[in-house]
């Protein structure tokens, strides 16, 4: 990279269970790099150690530019990817920021202000954000899963232009930066009640279990190798932790069918909120700022 082009980079990190996040993700990138800014991706789940997260957090300060992706998780980031935002160095001179959060189809929830909140603490120049419609990841076992085939053409279509805009704004020494209240798009009400989902242990104690049949686990590894929160060990067969996420992507992964959860119950609900808060938002892709 030429001095020129270091002065317009860009470092995306992003976090991605059932693989929507990666895809959104690509296509923004493939954006930027379209608009004249060389782009970087760093998949949070590979960093997986404290060593790794520092490495991570010493690229950082190299680039204009930094981009979180991460999925919606109970209205907010999964706390992998908010400790992680939260431990981030502080902004250097006008470095910027932008966010891409996807949801499943039910509620956006307030991932957009939170992370905004701590990377304006960390003075960061908010810059952009957007939120996009995606498969629902916990109707993976539907024949039907709930907003199957999204991120499509169109919601695509809104990132790639969202990528054009963060380009633009990154060139102008004049841009708006944005304050945290910006990406704030929900009525009082529902910031309220999102507050206390939080306090909840963002009702992870509400999910379906997972469980491990020992007599089918071939002792594979790919979950222990996929779980973003590191809760999985190899003993003789796959042992869970307590730190679950509830993402199931053990349970999607597990290829002898030894790693099961009764996910039945997850699509109705789905449903059944969805229809609840529609009232509220658009289920669409849109830019938030
Ligand atoms: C435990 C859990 C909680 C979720 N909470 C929400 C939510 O509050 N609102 C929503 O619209 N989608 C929610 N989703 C759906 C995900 O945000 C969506 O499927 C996302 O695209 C997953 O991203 P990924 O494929 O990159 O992992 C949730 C999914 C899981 C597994």
């Amino acid at each position: 990279m030429t001095e020129t082009e270091k002065k317009r980079s860009a470092l995306i990190i992003y976090l991605s269970l059932h693989g929507t996040t990666r895809k959104a993700t690509e296509a923004l990138c493939a954006s930027l790099m379209e608009n004249g800014v060389p782009t970087d991706v760093y998949n949070l789940s590979e960093f997986k150690d404290k060593g790794d997260m520092e490495k991570l957090n010493t690229m950082i300060p190299s680039y204009p530019l930094i981009i979180f992706c991460s999925p919606t998780y109970f209205h907010h980031a999964p706390p992998l990817f908010t400790d992680f935002v939260k431990n981030i160095p502080d902004a250097t001179c006008d470095q910027a920021a932008a966010i891409l959060s996807t949801f499943g189809g039910v509620y956006s929830g307030v991932i957009q202000f939170d992370l905004a909140k701590i990377l304006y603490e960390k003075k960061y120049s908010l810059i952009g954000g957007i939120k996009v419609l995606t498969v629902h990841c916990l109707t993976f076992q539907e024949k039907k899963p709930f907003y199957e085939g999204h991120p499509d053409e169109t919601d695509l279509t809104a990132i790639r232009e969202f990528g054009k805009q963060i380009s633009i704004r990154l060139m102008n020494k004049n841009r708006q930066r944005y304050s945290p209240i910006a990406f704030k798009d929900k009525p009082f009400l529902l910031n309220f009640i999102d507050d206390h989902i939080h306090k909840m242990k963002n009702l992870t104690w509400a999910m379906p279990g997972i469980k491990v049949k020992g007599e089918k686990c071939t002792g594979c590894g790919l979950c222990v190798k996929n779980c973003p929160a590191n809760n999985i060990t190899l003993e003789q067969t796959a042992v869970h932790g307590k730190d679950c996420t509830f993402c199931y992507s053990c349970v999607k992964i597990c290829p002898s069918g030894a790693t099961k959860s009764f996910l039945k119950p997850a699509a109705p609900a789905v449903k059944w909120l969805a229809k609840i808060f529609a009232r509220y938002e658009e289920q669409t892709t849109q830019q938030v700022v």
